[in-house]
């Protein structure tokens, strides 16, 4: 078992409203946001956890939400140098902050470059009125237009669009014309989802009516092609970019490396290679919890078992759309190659995965059912 490359994930659990689709951590602010008293917690949190680094540096870092973008520069900046007091961050860290492309959120995009942030994700979701409405977004189509032509005039090592699909009454021709908008915008990285309904969120209580299964699959194969068209690659199940412009820090969740989650509910996964061990650990979810100094910041820490590793593995190199080098398993997990061949063996007999000499590769079919090769394995 080898060290893996360390990233960092930090939460902030707030946003303007809650989106009737959303079941991440987020709560809709009732008052104004405790920043100083965060940004103290969220590197006591750090400071909690330094051991686990392991003396490696950080190559990435994801400022998540939530929507990070209600927090002032001046936080960032705070927080940005509290971390690299504690951590050592590679030459070229990539230091992502997720934004909303609300009219303040964009009067800060410049002071969060100069606190140290060099890409951005901004999620426009739809660039229709009437949808972004149903969606119960805040921002308007123009204000997601300026906030995409905003981040190409600063200095960024990339920025990220995220663009849903299949949304609520959807025609294909809409969901075109969204991805036209999209891609006039010239983003170097686009995260195209299709709308899932999450339990336990509005959606879930009151549906929405969705276009039907011949509609989703006509936007995704058209839409697809157009994004190919216009020189995004595929990497990963819903992420296209152009060359030189992955995302570094999801890449490494799904090629099993380590990362340090800070903030509320975040979680850490990481790899005690001297003992031969993978740990996860969660962090207290809400933020009341979170923020009382009286209670410990993790909210549970457990090993994970030798025997569910490979689930673990797959799960996540599955997602890109690229051969999954052999030798990554016996590093990252641990375990023998014959394990990873006796976990894919029924998705290999089924077509759904092929073995190369030194890697496995999903075929186009296994691609269109990825949780089918997990299923076998289980
Ligand atoms: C943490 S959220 C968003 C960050 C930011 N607060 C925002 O809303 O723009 C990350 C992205 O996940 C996507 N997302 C959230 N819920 C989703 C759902 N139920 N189905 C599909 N995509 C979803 C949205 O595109 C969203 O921008
Ligand atoms: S989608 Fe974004 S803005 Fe909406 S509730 Fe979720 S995190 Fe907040």
């Amino acid at each position: 078992m080898k060290l893996p490359p360390l990233a960092l994930y930090v939460h902030v659990p707030w946003c303007i409203q809650k989106c009737p689709y959303c079941d991440f951590n987020s709560h809709a602010l009732k008052h104004d946001i405790p920043e100083e008293a965060y940004v103290n917690r969220l590197l006591d949190d750090l400071r909690a956890d330094l051991e686990w680094a392991q003396a490696r540096p950080i190559t990435s870092i994801f400022i998540g939400g939530g929507t990070p973008s209600l927090f002032s520069a001046a936080a960032i900046a705070r927080l940005l140098d509290g971390i690299a007091a504690q951590l050592t961050l590679s030459d070229d860290c990539e230091v992502t902050l997720e934004a909303n492309p609300g009219t303040f959120e964009q009067a800060r995009f410049a002071g969060f470059v100069a606190a140290g942030v060099n890409r951005l994700s901004i999620g426009v979701q739809s660039l229709a009125a009437t949808q972004l409405q149903q969606l119960g977004r805040i921002h308007d189509p123009a204000q997601a237009i300026t906030a995409a032509q905003h981040a190409r005039t600063l200095v960024l090592r990339s920025f990220n669009l995220d663009l849903m699909h299949g949304l609520p009454e959807q025609t294909v021709a809409a969901a075109m014309a969204d991805l036209d908008g999209i891609i006039a915008l010239e983003p170097p990285h686009i995260s195209w989802y299709q709308l899932t309904i999450e339990p336990n969120t509005s959606f879930a209580s009151r549906p929405p009516r969705l276009p039907d299964d011949e509609v989703l699959w006509e936007i995704y194969q058209r839409g697809h092609e157009k994004l190919a068209a216009a020189g995004y690659q595929n990497y990963e199940v819903s992420a296209y970019a152009k060359p030189g412009h992955q995302s570094r820090h999801n890449r490494n969740y799904w090629q099993f490396g380590d990362y340090l989650g800070i903030g509320c509910g975040a979680h850490s996964k990481i790899t005690l290679a001297d003992e031969q061990r993978i740990m996860r650990c969660e962090k207290i979810k809400h933020p009341q919890g979170y923020l009382d100094l009286t209670r410990p910041l993790r909210y549970r820490t457990w090993e994970v078992a030798a025997s569910e590793l490979p689930f673990e593995f797959f799960m996540n190199l599955l997602r890109l759309n690229e051969p999954m080098q052999k030798q990554l398993f016996t590093e990252r997990t641990g375990l023998a190659l014959s394990v990873a061949q006796q976990a894919l063996a029924p998705a290999i007999s089924k077509g759904l995965v092929v073995e190369q000499n030194e890697a496995w590769k999903t075929t186009d079919l296994g691609r269109r059912f990825l949780n089918s090769i997990l299923d076998e394995m289980v």
